[in-house]
């Protein structure tokens, strides 16, 4: 009864930002992201009998808050479904910094929920497990799968209904070079779940937000569909910048100067001809996506922006899980 999964990290370009009121973790809005290559956390789940709660390890220090309670109670829904059900020892370890500038929890959830579904032995399909992880953290639905991903938004009204990330598109129909620029090591002073919650209880754009996002998701799905980059970047800026614009009329300001230095950058790349655009995510840190052919012409002009600390290069991945076999 023991399983080990990897999952690669992802980023939206259409963002998640705000839930249905319902109980079951159920998003909002629509979103579409690209998994990425390198960036994965590696679980191993094991039950074990006469444990007497889950232990969860991650990056080698055993976790007794809050991420060991949502590890738990993800665990509670597999174990709601196994004959004999018992307590789990979970490893879990990120192959990128935790202060890497990319959310782990997609990755972490989208692997433990792989690892744990097969230590127990229960032959979950792919729509599951991703439909297992959503309701961890929403995210991690797309970490499923590759390549570009949507999430659909839940129904409008309580449901029990499972709600899983499709793959859309390959990696190969529009390869894109992703860099993450790092911006600061501090930790976060409001987590994603915490930040959406605010705005969808205080901010007066919510409903805006709620009408732009989807439009711009749909015409996102559609950009990438037609391989028209210069939409495409418009389309991801402004969806970004709508959902920051959300969160700061609730008092939280993710972007710093540094950030806003990088968007500059970015903005003059593109206005001399060089096709790349960028996306934040509830932190300061920039990403930005370009053309494989620009990529070492971009990092070396990213680098060099005052107050960048890491630039960490990435693709887009057309597999997410790996099983213990593969690696
Ligand atoms: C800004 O998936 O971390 O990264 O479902 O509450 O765990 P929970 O939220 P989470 O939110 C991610 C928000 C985002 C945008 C995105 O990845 O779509």
């Amino acid at each position: 009864m023991k399983a080990t999964a990897r999952a690669s990290a992802n980023i939206a370009l259409a963002k998640y930002w705000g839930k249905r009121g319902c109980p079951g973790n159920y998003p909002a809005v629509p979103s579409l992201s690209v998994t990425l290559t390198q960036l994965t956390t590696q679980t191993t789940v094991e039950f074990i009998d006469r444990l007497p709660r889950d232990e969860f390890v991650l990056n080698n220090v055993l976790r007794s808050d809050r991420a060991r309670d949502r590890v738990g109670h993800l665990l509670d829904e597999v174990r709601a479904r196994m004959l004999r059900p018992l307590y789990a020892r979970v490893t879990s370890t990120n192959t990128f910094p935790t202060a890497s500038g990319l959310a782990s929890s997609a990755s972490g959830f989208a692997a433990l929920s792989a690892a744990a579904t097969k230590a127990a032995e229960l032959s979950w399909s792919n729509e599951r497990i991703s439909d297992l992880a959503r309701r961890a953290s929403a995210s991690a639905a797309r970490s499923i799968y590759g390549g570009y991903v949507l999430l659909r938004a839940g129904p409008e009204f309580g449901t029990k209904d499972e709600l899983s990330a499709t793959p859309v598109f390959s990696a190969t129909h529009l390869p894109l070079v992703v860099f993450v620029c790092v911006v600061t090591d501090r930790e976060k002073e409001i987590g994603s779940t915490a930040a959406m919650l605010r705005t969808q209880e205080m901010s007066p754009y919510y409903h805006s937000w709620i009408e732009h996002a989807e439009r711009t998701c749909r015409q996102i799905q559609a950009a990438i569909e037609q391989r028209d980059l210069e939409h495409l970047a418009e389309l991801v800026e402004s969806n970004t910048l709508a959902m920051h614009a959300s969160a700061l009329s609730v008092g939280i300001l993710y972007a710093t100067e540094v950030s806003a230095r990088i968007v500059e950058v970015v903005r003059r790349l593109r206005a001399c001809g060089t096709m790349a655009f960028f996306t934040m995510d509830a932190g300061p840190h920039v990403k930005v996506f370009v053309r494989p052919e620009d990529a070492t012409k971009v990092c070396l002009e990213l680098e060099r922006v005052e107050g960048v600390l890491r630039v960490t290069k990435a693709a887009i991945s057309d597999v997410s899980i790996r099983w213990e076999s593969d690696l």
